[in-house]
């Protein structure tokens, strides 16, 4: 078992590096499925999650080759699996762009059902929605996604999504491109990599129009070609380094990220008191003085989004005054409070709100990440907290925060890996 030990209380300086994005790698890899090419793709985060969906493509007869720390060449050209493995796919939830890869190009798929952070219900009715509408017939047997156009090609469609869904946008996206006509999807979600997956497969030849926007034109293709691609700088990396000065102090510099992406983030950090200077693709983040109180809704992009909620909870803790937090994506995304109390916060939840009443200052404690951004946000907690913070379960963080141990180093943090066998955990756990 891996954990990570912080000696808090410290201010932050220096420069980070944001990785590619998370949330737009987990679809645009398999989204290479579709692809009758080698896909040349750069910027490619170093993450557990990101390592599980290429065993996947390689499973399913994807040559893949290294040609730098952050660059691959994918050609799954001889791919003819249809079939994905039950234990990789379960622990992800981004498996689900993998069940629209594959019956986009072979009209028909075997995908085990989703896995991924615990955030309460996530249930999949609107990716069978856009899915059936194209013309598959989508059934889910024992544990499996299973969908099969009985030999046609997929058609285009209209398709209104009951609720803004970042997944059923995507993969209706994915579904759609080789299909027959013209795709509409109502009610799309609008997040970054929603953009940068339409500009993925526009570049290997789709024909996607509004991405970005709630309506989203896909006009079908006969094939995609390969070619190269640069993933997005990671939205929510660049958030959880700018909650992380803003609760411990400092001033540090984010390199290589978009701005205009941070905004929501940026506009409720200002409000707090921190000092955010923009320039074209790098941030300068500072505190200095006391944090002022603040209500933060999480929404769809352009709102603030749900995953940088516990993050900037942690730095609420430490503001003047009663802050008001309002979760408005996720049925249950408050299981770190307990976490955050052991640490001296005063956070109370009801529901989908939680209400935070500012302290003077945290506390070191032994802390358990019950999922990625929970986990995030224990880390900006105890870089602020006095004393020694122990964070177990980190393979959540893992999944999502490239080399985050060696970027916080080098932001003069003091915090190590602490690695104890099996044997010795189980000692300590009787
Ligand atoms: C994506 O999850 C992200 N995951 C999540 O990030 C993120 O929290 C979420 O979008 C919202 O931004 C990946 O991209 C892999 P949704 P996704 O479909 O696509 C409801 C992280 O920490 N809904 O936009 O699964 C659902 O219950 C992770 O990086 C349906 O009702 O989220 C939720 O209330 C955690 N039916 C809302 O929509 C559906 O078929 C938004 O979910 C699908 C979703």
């Amino acid at each position: 078992m891996t954990k990570y030990i912080i000696h808090g209380g410290k201010p932050l300086y220096g420069e980070v590096e944001i990785s590619g994005a998370k949330n737009a790698a987990v679809a645009i890899l398999p989204a290479t499925l579709l692809v009758d090419g080698v896909c040349r793709i750069e910027n490619i985060p170093q993450i557990s999650d990101v390592s599980l969906i290429l065993s996947i493509l390689k499973s399913l007869g994807a040559e893949i080759r290294t040609v730098d720390r952050t660059t691959l060449d994918i050609d799954c050209s001889n791919v003819q699996n249809r079939s994905v493995p039950y234990d990789a796919a379960r622990q992800i939830r981004a498996s689900y762009y993998l069940f629209g890869a594959l019956l986009g190009r072979f009209g028909e798929a075997n995908v085990p059902l989703p896995g991924g952070c615990d955030l309460g219900n996530r249930p999949i009715d609107q990716h069978e929605k856009g899915i059936s509408a194209l013309g598959a017939q989508v059934q889910v047997q024992n544990g499996y996604f299973q969908a099969t156009t009985k030999g046609t090609r997929l058609q285009g469609a209209h398709i209104y999504l009951d609720v803004v869904s970042v997944g059923a946008t995507m993969n209706t996206m994915i579904t759609a491109t080789l299909a027959e006509g013209l795709t509409v999807i109502e009610n799309a979600a609008k997040e970054p990599h929603i953009v940068d997956l339409a500009n993925f497969l526009n570049s290997m030849g789709a024909n996607i129009m509004g991405a970005g926007t709630d309506v989203i034109k896909i006009r079908g293709v006969g094939r995609l070609a390969g070619g190269l691609y640069s993933i997005i700088p990671d939205q929510i990396e660049a958030g959880t380094y700018m909650a992380a000065v803003s609760a411990a102090g400092g001033e540090i510099t984010i390199k290589n990220v978009i701005p205009k992406h941070l905004d929501s983030i940026t506009a409720k950090l200002e409000e707090m008191g921190v000092t955010i200077i923009e320039n074209d693709d790098s941030l300068i983040v500072k505190r200095e003085g006391a944090l002022n109180k603040s209500n933060v809704k999480t929404y769809p992009y352009p709102g603030f989004p749900t995953d940088m909620q516990p993050q900037i909870a942690a730095v609420l803790c430490l503001a003047e005054g009663t802050s008001i937090l309002t979760e408005g994506v996720w049925d249950n995304r408050y299981r770190y409070a307990d976490e955050f109390r052991r640490m001296g916060a005063n956070i109370q939840v009801d529901g989908k709100i939680a209400v935070v009443e500012g302290v003077k200052s945290l506390t070191g404690a032994p802390v358990t990440a019950c999922d990625l951004r929970a986990g995030a946000g224990m880390i900006v907690a105890a870089l602020a907290a006095n004393g020694t913070t122990e964070i177990e379960h980190v393979y959540h963080i893992e999944r999502g925060y490239e080399d985050i141990v060696s970027k916080l180093r080098q932001l003069g943090s003091n915090i190590h890996v602490e690695t104890i066998t099996d044997e010795e955990w189980h000692v300590g756990a009787g």
